[in-house]
């Protein structure tokens, strides 16, 4: 048996982030494969939101039963070609919705990892949708490493790729693997045993002289990205990607609150709630909290102190997840992901800790961009619509606005399919209907100041501006571009701020 140290240090919690359609559930799946997860392609893909179907709503609801199982893939690996293989590493990989909808679902697990991979499509390269992710990553100074998949196909020259990587992600690469789509041509030492081995032509390798060596310090630093040139679909390349993965990339890493910062291998639990997932099952009106384990070791069945209720709680059914599977567990370690049944007793960025009042920072709250007004349809069922904007806010799946002025419920989003997906599960799961109305609106931004007249005055002027968020604090409703550079002219000492975290 692993000791509590090893156990957390064998541990890579890992999200692999694409533009859709570049690759992400095929390799997810061959990863699952080489750990023994799976048995056969084609059982991630079923989880797998069709990013075509933008309006057919019973599609994703029969598939979020499916996706909550594999919102993470745990399993267990070991090393099969080159370095030590008497390690068996514990693998948790954090599924993210390709569609750019959900982008804030994305930036929100990546709050919970220690590394990403980022798929690319070597025929189209870097898109805005991964450019996105990166600013994230780059804030986070998370360590990245690349896949330049569907090498199978004719796509860009793979020294373009490179180009554009560093270009576009703003991050220095250096190449680890190379292909011509048929097998892996290697070019660096790592895998010297493996059997497709073979060499390059020297133009090729002069040309990848040019790049810096790997240089692992580099890489946890966020600063430079390995690359590896493969094809998921055809299993050319990914071992090796795993293999350096469990090797280079971080095990759980210190994790800033608010009050010091919390090391992973500190015996007292700490974790977060980055995630809930609600109605998984309609009849049971269950929700799953899903907790990033930032330190120690965590219990079934021992008191925790849920820190904003100030409440000692314990759980009798925590799960983990391994692969497809959910299961209750009697422990867990820094870096796994628990998944506590809750009926709604949390919130996303609630701490729970072994006692002590800590609160974990930089969970992202992304400026909405989408706003409309949300009606009640049917005056019958006001308490359930209530209820149901209430839960679904909690969840994360968008934002909720209270006009000062008239009282009037606004919701932002950051697209527009998150307001059918609200519609749609308002219905299903609450048994409300409501209603959009549209409004004009550029900006929401929370504002603050020191100089306690200055804000009053601003409050009262802007009167019809004025919105509480749902913590009940205040929030500028900027209808455009120019009023909210009107208001930043005429009062210099008010902050405004674009994300609820600040
Ligand atoms: P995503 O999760 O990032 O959205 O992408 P996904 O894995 O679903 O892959 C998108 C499409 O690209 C799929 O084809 C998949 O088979 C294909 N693909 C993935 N990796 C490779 C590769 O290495 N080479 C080639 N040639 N194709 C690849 P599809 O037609 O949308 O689905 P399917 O019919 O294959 O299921």
């Amino acid at each position: 048996m692993p000791n509590f140290v090893d156990e957390i240090h064998r541990r890579r919690t890992f999200a692999i982030i694409s533009h859709p359609d570049a690759g992400k559930t095929t390799l997810t799946e061959k990863l699952l494969l080489y750990g023994g997860a799976i048995h056969v392609a084609g059982a991630v893909k079923s989880n797998k939101i069709k990013k075509t179907a933008t309006s057919d709503w019973m599609e994703i609801e029969k598939q979020r039963g499916i996706s909550v199982a594999t919102s993470v893939m745990g399993f267990d690996y070991w090393r099969a070609s080159g370095g030590d293989n008497s390690t068996i590493y514990h693998i948790n990989i954090l599924d993210t919705p390709g569609h750019q909808d959900f982008a804030e679902d994305t930036f929100r697990t990546l709050t919970a990892v220690d590394s990403v991979i980022i798929v690319i499509d070597s025929a189209k390269g870097v898109e805005t949708q991964t450019r996105r992710l990166m600013e994230v990553c780059r804030m986070r100074k998370t360590p990245v490493m690349v896949f330049m998949n569907k090498m199978d196909r004719e796509g860009k020259d793979p020294f373009d790729l490179m180009d554009d990587v560093e270009k576009e992600l703003g991050i220095s690469v250096t190449p680890i693997t190379w292909t011509d789509g048929q097998g892996l041509k290697f070019t660096k030492s790592y895998f010297l045993n493996s059997d497709e081995a073979q060499t390059l032509p020297s133009e090729t390798q002069d040309l990848l002289s040019i790049y810096p060596e790997f240089d692992e310090q580099a890489y946890l630093d966020g600063n430079l990205a390995p690359v590896f040139y493969g094809s998921a679909y055809k299993t050319i390349g990914v071992q090796e990607l795993l293999d350096f993965f469990v090797e280079h990339a971080p095990s759980p890493r210190a994790i800033e609150a608010m009050e010091r910062r919390v090391d992973p291998l500190e015996e007292k639990f700490t974790g977060f709630c980055f995630k809930i997932h609600a109605n998984m099952d309609p009849n049971h009106r269950s929700c799953i909290a899903f907790f990033k384990i930032c330190s120690g070791r965590f219990e079934r069945n021992v008191y925790y102190k849920h820190v904003r209720k100030d409440q000692q709680m314990r759980f009798s059914a925590p799960t983990c997840f391994m692969a497809q599977k959910k299961e209750t567990v009697d422990e867990a370690f820094a870096g796994d992901i628990v998944g506590l049944p809750d009926t709604g007793n949390f919130k996303i960025g609630d701490t729970l800790t072994s006692g002590e009042n800590l609160h974990f920072k930089g969970l992202p709250s992304f400026s909405p961009e989408m706003f409309k007004y949300i009606e009640n349809a049917d005056p019958m069922k006001q308490k359930q619509l209530d209820k149901g904007v209430h839960q679904l806010m909690d969840e994360g799946v968008a934002q909720l606005f209270v006009s000062q002025m008239n009282g009037r419920k606004i919701i932002g989003t950051v697209g527009q399919l998150q307001f059918e997906v609200i519609q749609y599960r308002l219905e299903h799961e609450y048994n409300a209907k409501c209603r959009w109305e549209n409004m004009a609106m550029y900006k929401a931004c929370w504002v603050e100041s020191d100089d306690e007249e200055e804000l009053r005055t601003f409050k009262t002027r802007k009167a019809q501006y004025m919105a509480f968020d749902k913590e009940g604090r205040d929030v500028f409703m900027a209808d455009s571009a120019y009023i909210l550079n009107m208001a930043q002219n005429d009062y210099p000492h008010i902050k405004f701020h674009f994300t609820s975290e600040f």
